[in-house]
């Protein structure tokens, strides 16, 4: 058996990024003498295995062919004469489709290296529509890549437009699209994604309910300029999201944050902020006095909260910076309204009810002219 480093981990040593998982190939082989050699099957309709010691998955070279629709829709050929080529060939991106041996010799017959050098993210073979995945993947790389100068190729584009007209992204579910989205949300150009999806006509698969094809091309600009300021800002995806969502919605409710998450099956955590950007973010230019700038404060739990107050900063930033209405001067004084009333040292309690009312009272007058004398 031969034992090859192959996809992310190969492409990501050659742009000298950090590598994240290493997968590697097995050529050769049959699953009972990987399990011989004590390797353990992850998944029994699958050839992949576990290595014993590392817990690294090393896959039996394999082919596949398209038997139904959706991303799981193949029949896999795996057997000792299947070659290295062979299984490189059914990969999605030529920059994907590099291996290496252990001697550190690279073997790359669809000339990965070749884009890699010129910043090109280019499919393999036709066979690249048999997999709606890898539209979204493609939108991932790129937004991985684009800052390194990448581009989608022309004829790769127009694949993914075609796939996107044939509706086979339909059959993705919600979840795989969802883990796709949120890698996305993570990297450094998070808006190119959305562009690239937008640009095949794919984007009303990761938001049924809006920035489909019927979201003015305005919207769509003016939540892709807030995204690239959060971006700029931060790299938590729960941010960019919340951004691009309150975004989205501006000019809606929070209806539409609760659908679009529903819809995405964005964890708690994700939502959670979504709602409060969209919810209490347009308060802000309301904001004058001190008692308001307190009720705010609570109102966003800040002095619990503080962590999750911060990155309802750095968002209110993000969409005040695009839009001229909303000063970001106020988002400012409500950072420093949170510094001066959190300095406030509580007042002694009292005993009854009746003080413990006038206690909570007098804290909050204290808070306000702190908040006051800024
Ligand atoms: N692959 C593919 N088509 C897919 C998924 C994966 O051709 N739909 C191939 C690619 O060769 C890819 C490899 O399987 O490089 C490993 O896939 P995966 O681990 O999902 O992604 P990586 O390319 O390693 O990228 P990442 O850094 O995002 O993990």
């Amino acid at each position: 058996m031969q034992i090859f480093l192959v996809g992310g981990a190969v492409r990501d040593q050659l742009l000298k990024l950090p590598i994240r998982d290493r997968d590697w190939v097995v050529v050769g082989s049959t699953p009972e003498e990987m399990e011989r050699q004590g390797f353990t099957r992850i998944d029994a309709n699958f050839p992949v295995f576990f290595h014993p010691k590392t817990g690294e998955e090393y896959a039996l070279a394999r082919t596949e062919n398209k038997s139904a629709s959706g991303h799981k829709g193949f029949t896999i050929h795996a057997g000792p004469e299947i070659t290295l080529a062979e299984d490189l060939r059914r990969r999605d991106l030529t920059i994907n489709a590099i291996a290496k041996d252990i001697d550190g010799k690279l073997i790359d017959p669809m000339d990965g290296q070749r884009d890699l050098a010129d910043r090109c993210l280019r499919h393999v073979s036709p066979a690249f529509i048999e997999d709606p995945l890898r539209v979204l993947r493609v939108a991932r790389f790129a937004a991985r890549l684009a800052p390194r100068g990448f581009r989608v190729a022309a004829e790769t584009l127009a694949l993914m437009q075609t796939m996107s007209k044939d509706g086979e992204l339909g059959t993705l579910s919600r979840e795989r699209i969802w883990q796709e989205t949120r890698r996305a949300l993570d990297e450094p150009s998070a808006t190119t994604y959305f562009q690239l999806l937008h640009q095949c006509d794919a984007l009303k698969t990761v938001f049924p309910e809006r920035l489909n094809t019927q979201t003015p091309a305005d919207d769509l600009e003016g939540a892709l300029a807030a995204l690239k300021h959060a971006q700029a800002l931060s790299t938590k995806a729960s941010i960019r999201f919340s951004v691009l969502l309150a975004a989205i919605a501006l000019k809606n409710e929070v209806t539409e944050v609760k659908l679009i998450c529903n819809q995405l099956r964005a964890p708690a955590r994700y939502r959670e902020l979504a709602e409060l950007v969209i919810t209490v973010y347009p308060l802000i230019t309301n904001l004058r006095h001190a008692d308001q700038l307190l009720a705010l404060l609570e109102k966003l739990d800040a002095f619990r909260r503080s962590s999750r107050f911060r990155d309802f900063l750095i968002a209110a930033t993000a969409l005040a910076a695009t839009q001229p209405t909303r000063e970001p001067r106020r988002v400012i004084m409500l950072e420093q309204a949170f510094l001066k009333a959190s300095r406030v040292r509580r007042p002694a309690t009292g005993k009854t009810h009746d003080s413990g009312i006038r206690f909570s009272e007098r804290f909050r007058q204290l808070r306000i002219e702190a908040i006051e004398a800024l």
